[in-house]
C-alpha cells in the first residue's frame, strides 16, 4: 500500500535490548477476526487488533462489501456480522495492498458469493503465485481468472454452485488451506484439505470458536457447507512473528534481558523458538494462558552465544515468516547454519532467500543462497547499506543486525514495515535499538 519507497532506517551499531514490550497484534489472527466476524451472525468485538496496513486492507474490503465495522480504536474493532450470505457487491475492485493473506483467503470466501468481484494489490502482491488457490477452487466449481502467469488481478465470478472436494495440498500453506475451508462454508457437502506438514491453524480454531464444526485428524481439516457462524469476542495476542525480531535482537546483543508480553505461542507458529533454542538461545516461557482458543505466554530472552545448526526441515513451515531474522541470528552464531526445504521463501513479499543473501553479503557475511535455502558461516558483520526491496520483515531483520555490526547499517525501502508492525521504530528504540526513520 505504501508507495513511498524512500523510507530509510539508519541504525547505529551496538547496544543491548532491555525492558518489557508488548509487540503488535497477530496479523494472521487479525485478518481472520474480520473475515469470520463479517460472515458471522451477531456482533464480534475484537481487542488487540493489528492496526497494520495488511489487516486494515482486509477491514476495508469488508466495509466495501457493506459490513458495518467500528474502529479500529486502540486495537478495538466491532464487526456487525451480516451472516454467510449478507455481503454486497463492492463498487470497485478490492485493493489488498501488500497482503497475500487477504488475497488468498478472500478468494475462497468470494468464490461462494452471489456477485462478481475483482481483487488487486501492489506490485509485490500482483506478482505472487495465485494458481495454488485458483486451481483447487476451480475444481470446486469456482470461476476465477488470473493473468497468463497465474497472478492477480483475480476476477471472481459470482453465483456459482460450489461442491466440496478432498484436496491434497502440494505445498504446506495455511493460506491455501484457509482459502479452501472458507470456500467450503459455501459448498455443498464436505470440503477436506490435507496438508503435507502442519501449518498455522488459526482458521480452524476461530471457526470452532464461532460454533462451526471443523473435523480435524492429524493432517486433514474438513468442514461441511451450509452452517452458521456465531459472533464472539476475540482477543488477539501479540504476534510471535513480530516478537521474533526481539527474540533474535536480545539473543545476539550482549547484556540484553527483555520480556515480551502476551505473545501467541500456538504450536503451529513456534518454530522460531525451537530453532533459536537449538542454536543455544536463552528463552524462558512463563505465564502461560489461553485467550479465545489460542495459547499465549510471556517470553523472557537473554543474550547467549549462538551456534550454527542444520535447521530441521519439519520446523520450516512452523517458522516460515521468521527466516529473515533467523538468518541474522545465523550470521552472529559460531559456525555454519544450513537451511533447506524452504523454497517457499522465494515467493513471499520478496524473494527472501536472494534479498537476504544480498544484504548479508553487503555486510561482509558469507551467505550462500541455494535453490531452497541458504548456507551461512557465522562470524562478524560490518556496517553497510542494504535494500529491503519493500519487504517489511527484511527491513526489521537488518535493523536488529546492527546490534552486532561494527558500523552503522542503513536500510532502504522500509515503508512496508507498517504492513505488519506499525510502531516498530518507537518500540525498538524504547528497549535500546538506536534506529531512526529517515
Ligand atoms: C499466513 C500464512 C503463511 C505466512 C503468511 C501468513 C496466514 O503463508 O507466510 O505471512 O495468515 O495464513 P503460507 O501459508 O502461504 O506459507
Amino acid at each position: 500500500m505504501s508507495a513511498d519507497t524512500n523510507v530509510r532506517f539508519n541504525v547505529k551499531p551496538g547496544g543491548s535490548l532491555q525492558g518489557r514490550v508488548r509487540v503488535a497484534g497477530d496479523k494472521s489472527i487479525s485478518h481472520r477476526s474480520i473475515m469470520l466476524g463479517a460472515i458471522a451472525e451477531g456482533v464480534t468485538e475484537i481487542n488487540g487488533f493489528l492496526e497494520g496496513e495488511d489487516s486494515l486492507a482486509t477491514l476495508q474490503a469488508f466495509r466495501a462489501m457493506g459490513v458495518d465495522i467500528e474502529g479500529p480504536d486502540a486495537g478495538r474493532v466491532v464487526v456487525h456480522g451480516v451472516g454467510l450470505h449478507g455481503l454486497r457487491a463492492p463498487v470497485a475492485p478490492l485493493d489488498l495492498g501488500n497482503s497475500g493473506t487477504s488475497m488468498r483467503l478472500l478468494s475462497g470466501l468470494l468464490a461462494g458469493q452471489a456477485f462478481d468481484v475483482e481483487v488487486v494489490g501492489d506490485r509485490s502482491l500482483m506478482s505472487r503465485p495465485m494458481r495454488r488457490v485458483t486451481e483447487p477452487l476451480a475444481s470446486m466449481g469456482a470461476v476465477i481468472s488470473t493473468t497468463e502467469n497465474g497472478t492477480a488481478p483475480l476476477r471472481i465470478k459470482g453465483g456459482q454452485k460450489l461442491q466440496g472436494i478432498s484436496y491434497d495440498m502440494p505445498v504446506a500453506s495455511a493460506q491455501v488451506k484457509s482459502c479452501l475451508l472458507l470456500a467450503g462454508l459455501y459448498a455443498s457437502g464436505q470440503t477436506c484439505v490435507r496438508e503435507p506438514a502442519p501449518t498455522r491453524d488459526h482458521t480452524e480454531r476461530m471457526l470452532s470458536g464461532m460454533g462451526y464444526t471443523v473435523t480435524r485428524s492429524h493432517s486433514t481439516a474438513c468442514v461441511d457447507g451450509g452452517g452458521k457462524l456465531r459472533a464472539t469476542s476475540i482477543d488477539v495476542p501479540a504476534d510471535i512473528s513480530s516478537a521474533a525480531f526481539f527474540l533474535v535482537g536480545a539473543s545476539i546483543a550482549p547484556d540484553s534481558d527483555l520480556l515480551l508480553e502476551h505473545v501467541g505461542i500456538n504450536p503451529t507458529r513456534t518454530g522460531v523458538l525451537e530453532i533459536l533454542r537449538l542454536m543455544g538461545a536463552n528463552i524462558e516461557v512463563f505465564n502461560r494462558g489461553e485467550v479465545g482458543g489460542e495459547p499465549v505466554a510471556d517470553l523472557r530472552v537473554r543474550s547467549a552465544q549462538l551456534h550454527g545448526v542444520d535447521i530441521p526441515v519439519e520446523q520450516v513451515p512452523l517458522a516460515i515468516d521468521e527466516f529473515p531474522v533467523l538468518f541474522v541470528a545465523a550470521a552472529c552464531a559460531q559456525g555454519r547454519t544450513v537451511l533447506t526445504g524452504a523454497e517457499e521463501l522465494r515467493v513471499k513479499e520478496s524473494d527472501r532467500i536472494q534479498v537476504m543473501a544480498d544484504g548479508l553479503q553487503a555486510l561482509g557475511v558469507k551467505a550462500e543462497p541455494t535453490a531452497d535455502g541458504m548456507v551461512i558461516e557465522g562470524g562478524s558483520m560490518t556496517g553497510g547499506h542494504v535494500d529491503s526491496k519493500g519487504d517489511h520483515r527484511i527491513a526489521m531483520s537488518f535493523a536488529m543486525a546492527a546490534l552486532r555490526a561494527s558500523g552503522e547499517i542503513s536500510i532502504d525501502d522500509c515503508a512496508n514495515v507498517n504492513t505488519s508492525f506499525p510502531g516498530f521504530v518507537d518500540i525498538a528504540s524504547r528497549v535500546g535499538l538506536s534506529v531512526t526513520n529517515g
